[in-house]
């Protein structure tokens, strides 16, 4: 438990929650949207824990005035939720599905009402089904549709919406959607996956343009960081630390804040190499961004995997509280991943902002109705305390949103693995705030207290 006696944060530092569309919205046969490849991938038997599905989900998309009047309660700044692309541009071509814009002209006019800043993000996952099935993301063309899709959005939104987030985490698309077949599309193609995260890459910096000259003002993506522990101190544990360290932290990084990829000779990338990447591109990928979205959930421990091609494997880290997931809780390695990021990129790093870190708890509601999380307020609490140590450390960090407002489809685990400040009864759809939305309301309003004094 916590006393609320954080250190203050700087002025204007952006307090909020963070959601994504297929996670929470449902509707997904509604007002014009079609299948994005996680409809068709919950289809499959056997991908999805307990055959789950996004059909209902969280039913925001009929209920989103009630998740905003709790988003309200809380006080927060900013909310960072995701722009279905096949509600938006149905089948990822072609002119934008007016219906589909009116849910999301909706919400941010419903958010702006209530003095909170809407913070979308273009691509959590969603990609339109149409478009996996002549490529996906290991199709260059993809990166095209994702500008237009960007400019369809923008074109309906930015009059309102000043700050846009292109991707999130495309490291976990092309690892786990490309490689590994863990989450859509269900491709294991290891190092084969590698031109997704170009695509992707160029993805965002074809969009980043597209939004500028539909006038967004500040736009920026977000990635999964982790700091990468190697198992030993021997030779081989740490060039296998630094190999997966070049693939999750750098790869989707360098080339938009130095222009250029990380050295990748840990894999053997054969003849081809990196040909997909072609003159010009890396200009596109380096276009200036206005923030970087940073998501946080653990450390990574690795040892070498000799004659592999990824040459490491993920080793246990013992000895932390763990949570409902199995991952290990230690705040100190947000503080680590921060201070890094200014280490490696330096003047490059633009303002840093958390746009995701939370923890799964098995949150039941007691005898009384309440929902007593008193875990996630002690993850919360270290975290929020680990960001202020990265800002004492001369880190530029602006704003903490926490994953996730409400409980939502966590993915391959289905509706397993609760996130949200909000407990969500899959069965009425009944939302009742847990013990860390009143905590975490409280710790904002005390933000500002010390502010306004
Ligand atoms: C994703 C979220 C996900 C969360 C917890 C992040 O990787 O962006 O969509 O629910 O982690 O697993």
């Amino acid at each position: 438990m916590s006393d609320l006696e954080f250190p203050q944060f700087p002025p204007g530092f952006a307090w909020g929650v963070a959601t994504a569309a297929y996670q929470i919205e449902g509707a997904v046969a509604e007002d014009g949207r079609t299948d994005s490849v996680w409809d068709v991938f919950c289809r499959q038997p056997g991908v999805i824990r307990d055959g789950h599905t996004g059909d209902v989900a969280d039913d925001h998309y009929h209920r989103w005035e009630e998740d905003v009047a709790l988003m309200a309660g809380l006080g927060i700044d900013a909310y960072r939720f995701s722009i279905g692309w096949p509600r938006v541009q149905p089948g990822g071509t072609g002119k934008a599905n007016a219906a589909g814009l009116d849910f999301y002209d909706r919400l941010t006019d419903g958010l702006l009402a209530r003095g909170i800043t809407p913070m979308p993000t273009l691509f959590h996952w969603d990609l339109p089904q149409e478009l996996e099935e002549v490529g996906g993301w290991l199709a260059r063309d993809t990166a095209a549709r994702f500008a237009e899709f960007a400019s369809l959005t923008a074109d309906r939104l930015a009059d309102r919406i000043d700050t846009w987030i292109t991707l999130n985490e495309p490291f976990v698309v092309m690892a786990f959607g490309y490689a590994l077949g863990m989450h859509a599309p269900g491709k294991a193609l290891m190092l084969g996956a590698l031109p997704t995260a170009h695509h992707q890459l160029l993805g965002h910096g074809l969009a980043t343009a597209a939004l500028r000259s539909a006038g967004a003002r500040r736009v920026m993506i977000t990635n999964n960081y982790s700091p990468i522990w190697p198992a030993s101190g021997s030779t081989a544990d740490m060039a296998a630390a630094q190999a997966f360290d070049a693939l999750q932290n750098r790869l989707f990084t360098d080339p938009v804040l130095f222009g250029s990829y990380p050295n990748l000779s840990a894999f053997d990338l054969g003849p081809a190499g990196l040909e997909f990447v072609r003159d010009g591109d890396l200009e596109i990928i380096s276009a200036p961004i206005d923030g970087l979205g940073v998501n946080y959930y653990m450390p990574t421990r690795v040892s070498a995997l000799p004659d592999s091609p990824l040459p490491f494997q993920m080793e246990p880290i013992d000895g932390y509280p763990v949570t409902a997931f199995g991952w290990p809780v230690i705040p100190a390695g947000l503080t680590e991943l921060l201070v890094r990021l200014r280490d490696r990129y330096g003047d490059r790093l633009p303002p840093v902002y958390v746009t995701e870190n939370g923890c799964s708890v098995a949150d039941e509601p007691g005898p009384d109705g309440t929902v007593d999380d008193q875990f996630r307020i002690g993850y919360l609490d270290g975290h929020i305390r680990a960001v202020a140590d990265a800002i004492s450390a001369g880190v530029d960090v602006r704003g903490y949103l926490t994953w996730s407002m409400m409980d939502n489809f966590e993915w391959s685990e289905g509706y397993h693995q609760r996130f949200g400040l909000v407990h969500v009864d899959y069965t009425t759809l009944r939302r009742t705030p847990k013990s860390s939305y009143a905590w975490y309301r409280d710790v904002i309003a005390a933000q500002r207290g010390v502010a306004a004094g």
